[in-house]
């Protein structure tokens, strides 16, 4: 049973123009709850990550983030919703001309944070976080695929958000680094941070069992696997 649902979808419907992806979308998520979305590829996945961190805008329904109902939310009234979210992309999204040290500190900069002591303090907490303590000096193209995807998880927990949003984050990886960046993603979870996930990796959602649901023909519904 949800007890506090830190995001509630009420019979949303999302559209790309005028092409329905998702009909009567209800989902809550728990405070503090874990879940995966699964589907075949194209059933909507990152379109329903996308509406939740309004990058697609709804058209039809409610969408209720931390009590707050952003279903019409202003441009200016964005980025204070976005620091409440944390995003992690299917593709890293990082900056090629930034090393890790600076890839987290353009976001710190971009959602306000200004005293470079604490940014400072702030970072290196952040990269030991994910096991990168060695590689601030590194750029994107010196990490390998699981350590830039450690840089994007750590960027994400930056402002300490009550969602992460993960879009395939163990897409690229091998089974291995696959299986470590989920357990990172679930020590974040245990510390309070809710999170939803979207994967194609059953094995992992096997042995990490939590809720999970399917998009499927348009809707998006609880399943077991
Ligand atoms: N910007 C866009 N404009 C129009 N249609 C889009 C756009 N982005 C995605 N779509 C369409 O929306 C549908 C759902 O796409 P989406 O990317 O949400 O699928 P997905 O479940 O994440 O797939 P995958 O597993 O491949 O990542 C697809 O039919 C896709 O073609
Ligand atoms: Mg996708």
């Amino acid at each position: 049973m949800i007890k506090n649902p830190i995001l509630k979808i009420e019979d949303a419907s999302i559209f790309h123009h005028f092409k329905t992806i998702l009909n009567n979308v209800n989902l809550e998520l728990d405070t503090g709850e874990f879940i995966y979305v699964i589907g075949k590829t194209g059933s909507g996945k990152s379109s329903l990550l996308r509406t939740i961190y309004c990058d697609i805008p709804l058209k039809m329904g409610k969408i209720i983030v931390d009590n707050q109902d952003i279903s019409n939310i202003s441009k200016k009234e964005l980025p204070y919703l976005r620091r409440k979210i944390g995003i992690i992309f299917q593709d890293f999204q990082l900056f090629q001309d930034r090393n890790a040290y600076e890839n987290i500190k353009f976001i710190m900069t971009s959602t306000g944070w200004n005293d470079n002591k604490k940014m400072d303090e702030k970072i290196f907490e952040l990269l030991e976080k994910v096991g990168l303590e060695d590689k601030s000096k590194n750029y994107p193209f010196e990490l390998s695929g699981g350590e830039q995807q450690r840089l994007v998880i750590a960027r994400s927990i930056v402002n300490n958000p009550k969602i992460i949003i993960a879009d395939e984050p163990t897409g690229n990886l091998d089974p291995l680094i696959a299986e470590k960046i989920l357990k990172l993603l679930l020590e974040i979870n245990k510390s309070g941070t809710s999170i939803i996930m979207t994967t194609h990796n059953y094995n992992l959602i096997q042995k990490y069992k939590k809720r999970v649901l399917k998009c499927e023909d348009g809707l998006v519904k609880e399943t077991s696997i």
